[in-house]
């Protein structure tokens, strides 16, 4: 042990993150604050393919523009590439990060290693969850009210199914559900508690679990479903996003449903503006609407506030979701500034 240089016991408690700036809370810096241009702020997103996740990713880059820092954008569809993405941003010289990460079950890591590099972190749309597999309420998060969404999914489902003239005994609902993802669970379980409180049967809501949260996961998913239901005149469908209700219409339409026979509401809003704008409707009736300029421009504005003025975001904020159909769309999305 007498043989081991001091700088070697050093540096080797950085990299196990043991180093004395890491043990500092992350908000507690004594450095003087950096001047705006000064700051650095990444943005990691799960899954950079998603119209979602392209939207924060621009309105993140508004607020770098209007606040004069700058940001990084980043994609980590897993562990590896998120654990290395952070110490990247580290290395490059940012002070903090946002981030949605691929597997809420990562939040200890990510919080580790995000303490190791002394960077501060805001998670956004997927809150960590603890080694206890509860939700880790300690680390900053700004979500959806997803439980409350889903219930106005569902309640849209039944007015439809109402408007429509369709009977019970005709109509079964597809619930594409991704389980693991707390958020998912949430709005899929808003959804259906909406719709048997509105009276629809128990025994006629089936669930179709997603193995990957995508359009093919879903269009699998739902696949399964139709052949194990059979006969069924019309379906209501809902999930946890606008990609797992679009793979249910096209499993449908695959199966030779017509458009007018089906129902289907999405959630974010943004990643079915392609399908509204099609000639014919499809059996995709409408989505809620998220804020995504909430979710990215103001996580980011709040990781630059805190790292330059040192003002702490608030621990838990939720979004809301307003409905959006082929009918109210583009005046919607120009409002919120997400069309021109
Ligand atoms: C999750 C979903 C996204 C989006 C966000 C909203 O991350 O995967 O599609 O719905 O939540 O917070």
């Amino acid at each position: 042990m007498k043989n081991i240089p001091f700088r070697a016991i050093a540096a080797a408690l950085l990299v196990l993150g043991l180093g004395w700036g890491c043990s500092k809370p992350s908000g507690s810096a004594s450095a003087p604050a950096p001047a705006a241009g000064d700051v650095k702020i990444g943005f990691i997103v799960k899954q950079p393919e998603e119209p979602w996740f392209g939207l924060e990713w621009k309105f993140a880059d508004q607020a770098a523009k209007e606040l004069g820092f700058a940001l990084v954008k980043i994609g980590a569809t897993d562990g590896e590439k998120v654990l290395t993405a952070i110490d990247n941003l580290a290395a490059g010289g940012a002070q903090g990060f946002v981030i949605c990460t691929p597997d809420t079950r990562l939040g200890p890591a990510i919080v580790a290693k995000a303490k190791a590099d002394n960077l501060k972190l805001i998670a956004v749309d997927d809150q960590f969850l603890g080694a206890d597999g509860k939700p880790m309420t300690d680390v900053h998060y700004l979500g959806i009210s997803a439980y409350k969404i889903g219930q106005s999914v569902g309640t849209t489902l039944a007015g439809e199914m109402k408007q429509r003239g369709w009977s019970a005994a005709d109509t079964a609902v597809c619930a594409v559900t991704f389980e693991e993802l707390a958020t998912a669970k949430e709005r899929t379980d808003g959804a259906i508690s909406a719709l048997t409180g509105a009276g629809f049967p128990a025994d006629r809501i089936f669930k179709a679990p997603q193995r990957t949260s995508d359009i093919p996961g879903a269009f699998a998913a739902v696949d399964v479903l139709l052949t194990q239901k059979p006969g069924i005149k019309h379906w209501l469908v809902c999930g946890m996003n606008d990609s797992a209700v679009l793979g249910a219409v096209r499993a449908l339409e695959q199966r030779g449903y017509a458009p007018d026979t089906c129902a289907g509401v999405g959630i974010n809003g943004t990643d079915c503006i392609v399908e509204f704008e099609k000639d014919k409707p499809t059996s995709f009736f409408g989505s809620m609407l998220l804020s995504a300029k909430q979710h990215g421009h103001d996580t980011a504005a709040m990781m630059f506030h805190w790292i330059k003025d040192g003002t702490e975001p608030p621990l838990d904020s939720r979004t809301v979701g307003v409905l959006i159909t082929r009918d109210n769309f583009r005046q919607v999305l120009k409002e919120q500034g997400i069309r021109d």
